[in-house]
C-alpha cells in the first residue's frame, strides 16, 4: 500500500522502515521511554506498520498496528516528527491504516492516548463504553535496565 499525501508518502513496506529513527523517537516518547532497540525491532516485525516518508525517503512518522487481522487491532506508536506536524500527516496515516485491506471487518480496535483523543475521535474512536469490563496488566518499568550488580 502506498498513499501519497502532498510531498509525502505513506507506505506499509516493512523494508522502508528506519528502525534506528523509530527507536530514537520512541525512546524519548512519553509512552515508551527507554525502550531498547531490539524491543522496537521485534515490535515492528510483529506489526503492520505504516511509515510516513518525505520525497527523499526520510521517515518522519509512524502508525503501528498490532492485529490478528480477523477480529481485533491495537493502534500504537503514532507519531509525526515535530518539523512535519500540522500538515495532516497523522490523519492521513491513520486513514491509510484503517483503510488497509488486512484490517477490514474487525470487531474492535483499541488504543491508549494521553491527549490526542480529538485526532482519533475523527475516526470513530470513543471513550471505553464499559470501563468496568476492561482490565490490563501493566509493567511500568518494563524497559528500565536493571541496576548494575542487581
Ligand atoms: C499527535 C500527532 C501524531 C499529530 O500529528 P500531525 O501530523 O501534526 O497531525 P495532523 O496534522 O494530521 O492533525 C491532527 C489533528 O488532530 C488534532 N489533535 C487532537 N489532539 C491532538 C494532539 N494531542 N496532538 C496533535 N494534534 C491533535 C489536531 O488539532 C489536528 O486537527 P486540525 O487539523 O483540525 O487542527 C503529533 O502531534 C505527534 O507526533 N505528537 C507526539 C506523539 C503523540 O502524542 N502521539 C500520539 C500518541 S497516542
Amino acid at each position: 500500500m502506498q498513499v501519497p499525501h502532498g510531498d509525502y508518502l505513506i507506505s506499509d513496506d516493512p523494508a522502508r522502515l528506519d528502525v534506528a529513527a523509530i527507536h530514537a523517537y520512541l525512546g524519548c516518547s512519553y509512552w515508551a521511554e527507554g525502550i531498547p532497540l531490539d524491543t522496537v525491532t521485534r515490535a515492528l516485525q510483529g506489526s503492520l506498520c505504516l511509515g510516513v516518508y518525505t520525497a527523499d525517503s526520510v521517515q518522519v512518522g509512524l502508525v503501528r498496528i498490532v492485529s490478528d487481522y480477523a477480529t481485533f487491532a491495537y493502534v500504537c506508536d503514532v507519531y509525526v516528527l515535530e518539523a512535519h506536524r500540522g500538515h495532516g500527516l497523522a490523519q492521513a496515516a491513520m486513514k491509510a491504516a484503517l483503510d488497509h485491506p488486512k484490517l477490514q471487518g474487525l470487531r474492535r480496535l483499541n488504543l491508549v492516548t494521553r491527549d490526542a483523543h480529538g485526532l482519533y475521535a475523527r475516526f470513530g474512536f470513543t471513550p471505553v463504553a464499559r470501563p468496568d469490563r476492561y482490565m490490563e496488566k501493566l509493567t511500568p518499568n518494563a524497559y528500565r535496565k536493571p541496576a548494575a550488580g542487581a
